[in-house]
């Protein structure tokens, strides 16, 4: 059964009923918020989880998220893929806010979050070459083709450790590094979910240009959280157009 963790303006899917409602306690602590089980009215017979990242209301910073609760919570309630939704910036210029965009690489350069279910005396070193689950890649693709929702391909995702946003240098470093996105989200979780032995995706709504980057054609500017909020409102229909289109699959 298909989850999906809601970040940064995700916090409820609108147009879905709550079927089932559970606040799971795991060996880690309480989860960010209950697990929602959720069905849509075009697909009464599907349903699917849903989890708010930063809870409900958005209050968790995201260098603060139980990551580990998180994935554990959804493993538990019996998920076997999980969709996290990303805001980012776009490091390479020919991303624009509101684009949709599928990674099938991240690096990891967030620090000091607990990372992993391994303890001192109990390692697994998990395969994690490819960090996202490319058959759960090919059914998004497929779901955004069916919805007629564009969504580009590929990228490197930078997981950043926030909560403030990059300097330009940083922000060059990681284009440099060869990413193309920049998030605080994505690290742990994808980790945690390939320890798990879930099939995981990212599904990542470019909401800024990162810091230093002039998007082909837009003006210069500083990076503020009016034009972040109106990215993540005129690009979350799309998102939820695309839930709606998995779920009922
Ligand atoms: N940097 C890091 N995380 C982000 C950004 C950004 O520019 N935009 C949304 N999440």
């Amino acid at each position: 059964m298909l989850a999906f963790i809601g970040g940064t303006g995700l916090t409820r899917l609108e147009g879905f009923e709550i079927l089932n409602e559970k606040l799971v306690d795991t060996p880690y602590g309480q989860p960010s918020a209950a697990v929602l089980e959720v069905g849509h009215s075009e697909h009464p017979q599907r349903s699917a989880f849903f989890l708010a990242r930063h809870g409900h209301p958005h209050g968790i910073a995201p260098h603060a998220v139980n990551y580990r609760a998180n994935i554990w919570a959804l493993k538990e309630m019996g998920a076997t893929a999980v969709i996290g939704v990303n805001a980012v910036g776009s490091v390479d210029p020919s991303l624009h806010p509101t684009d949709l965009v599928l990674p099938d690489q991240l690096i990891d350069y967030t620090w000091g979050r607990a990372s992993t279910f391994s303890t001192d005396s109990a390692v697994e070193h998990i395969d994690f070459s490819w960090p996202y689950t490319a058959s759960l890649i090919e059914q998004i693709v497929s779901a955004a083709k069916s919805s007629g929702i564009q969504v580009r391909q590929g990228g490197v995702y930078a997981a950043t450790q926030g909560p403030r946003l990059e300097t330009a240098a940083e922000i060059r470093r990681l284009a440099n590094d060869g990413c193309t996105l920049v998030g605080m989200t994505g690290m742990p979780e994808a980790a945690l979910a390939r320890e798990a032995g879930l099939e995981y995706a990212s599904l990542c709504l470019v909401v800024n240009p990162a810091a230093g980057v002039k998007a082909e054609g837009a003006p210069d500017r500083e990076i503020t959280m009016a034009d972040i909020e109106q990215a993540v409102l005129d690009g979350m229909s799309n998102v939820r157009q695309l839930i709606a289109t998995l779920v009922g699959e």
